[in-house]
């Protein structure tokens, strides 16, 4: 098989891998609460659907294929920029049989020209690039969607098996990554987002880096040492968020006597202790950091430890290597609804024994939502070029929510650093003595 054969293969089986969890996403509750907001937050799930199928026309069919609009009206509905998703549910959007019957159209012509294209001649059809693009798009909205099954109230709608206990993790707690500048970023993987690129050398100080995300267990400890109360670890924009907000403990958890509950897509259980922690805030994974003596680590020195193997003195594509993600590496792709506990998939470990960098919950680090040097915006400024600023804080890592196809070692992923309705978690870092 010629590589440009393997890209094709790829683009085919990501996105029915994509449309496979977007059916089930879509079919798992009944046409009310595919109508209905959830969270202010959110969209409405059918507004996810026909928005998923409008970007796939609008990339795919017209950019690529140069066809015309298929129903040039609802663009503007399903324009992320024109709509905040608060509005969305006022909008006169496409009821569900409809969105649907629109998102399969869409692929079925989809279908027919990924046979037809080229995988050359233009940046956008360059090793299939678009239909990468559009793949990604599509499972980043299935993480979106999740996030609005998990706001959801009401009954179970979805199941999978839980992820294997935890295997007895004998490591150290955190490790030490020597000084000195790795290659941050990537100019050679084909469906590397605009953000990702250029590749570029960046200069790195000793640190050291826990080999676990932080568990609910020592999340608790930081509760009960009363950490919600005392200023001294929040920033000052923290504290006022949690004030305000009357914050105590991470979304989705309820005190229960002396222990907590969390609800977690419609069912109530006891928090489990060796899971890692999430839909935390970046308030309150600073915060927690600062309690414990430590900090978050920058998005360098995340990626740094993801990515640089120190025999090679190389980046590679992931923690384990540049082999794709398989089940034994990480916790991607919804195949479990829950992060698995810490010390968990020692095959996908770093050289230095980090684990779970990849997978399981997105990791917040201490760095703003900036351009690389040398990016270029590509294909739209609205994918990352607007975002870029201190008012976002990048996540590194994916979650057990993401599938492989948009999750890399170079993967960046922000938000406000007060929201937490995402799979959010954290690990920490400190600096190395001097
Ligand atoms: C990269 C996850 C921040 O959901 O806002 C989806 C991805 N961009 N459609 C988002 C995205 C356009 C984006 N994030
Ligand atoms: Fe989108």
């Amino acid at each position: 098989m010629t590589e440009t054969e393997a890209l094709r293969e790829r683009a085919l089986t990501t996105l029915i891998t994509a449309r496979d969890r977007t059916t089930l996403l879509t079919s798992c509750v009944e046409d009310p609460d595919l109508t209905a907001q959830h969270s202010p937050l959110m969209s409405p799930l059918v507004w996810d659907l026909a928005h998923i199928g409008n970007q796939e026309e609008q990339w795919l069919l017209r950019a690529v294929g140069g066809r015309e609009a298929m129903r040039p009206e609802i663009d503007s509905l399903y324009d992320a920029f024109e709509h905040p998703r608060a509005e969305r549910p006022t909008l006169p959007l496409l009821p569900p049989a409809e969105a649907r019957l629109y998102a399969a159209e869409v692929r079925g012509r989809v279908l027919d020209l990924l046979e037809s294209t080229a995988f050359h001649g233009s940046r956008l059809t360059e090793a299939g690039f678009a239909f990468g693009m559009i793949a990604q798009h599509e499972q980043q909205h299935d993480e979106t969607m999740l996030i609005t099954h998990q706001l959801r109230t009401g009954p179970q709608a979805l199941t999978a098996p839980d992820p294997k206990p935890a295997p007895l993790f004998t490591g150290p707690s955190e490790v030490l990554v020597p000084g000195g500048s790795f290659t941050m970023g990537t100019s050679d993987e084909p469906w590397a987002l605009d953000n990702e690129r250029p590749a570029h050398r960046r200069e790195v100080a000793s640190f050291y880096i826990d080999t676990t995300p932080v568990s609910n267990g020592a999340y608790q400890a930081f509760i009960e040492d009363g950490g919600y109360q005392d200023e001294r670890w929040w920033t000052a924009a923290g504290w006022a968020h949690i004030r305000k907000n009357s914050i105590h403990a991470p979304l989705f958890w309820r005190r229960d006597g002396k222990q907590w509950l969390r609800r977690r897509f419609g069912v109530t259980e006891v928090v489990p202790p060796d899971e890692p922690v999430v839909h935390v805030c970046w308030y309150e994974a600073d915060a927690y950091a600062r309690w414990a003596g430590r900090r978050l680590p920058t998005e360098a020195e995340w990626e740094k430890a993801a990515r640089h193997d120190p025999a090679g003195n190389r980046s590679t594509r992931y923690p384990w290597g540049d082999a794709d993600p398989a089940p034994e590496h990480a916790n991607l792709g919804q195949r479990h609804l829950r992060p698995a506990p810490v010390g968990s998939y020692p095959e996908g470990e770093s050289p230095l024994g980090v684990r779970q960098l990849i997978g399981d919950v997105w990791e917040w680090t201490a760095s703003d939502f900036l351009p690389y040097p040398g990016f270029v915006a590509f294909p739209y400024k609205e994918y990352s070029e607007v975002f870029f600023g201190p008012e976002y804080k990048v996540l590194r890592g994916g979650s057990f929510a993401v599938d492989p196809v948009a999750c890399r070692g170079t993967f960046r992923n922000w938000d406000y650093p007060i929201r937490r309705q995402i799979f959010s978690g954290f690990r920490t870092a400190r600096s190395e003595a001097v």
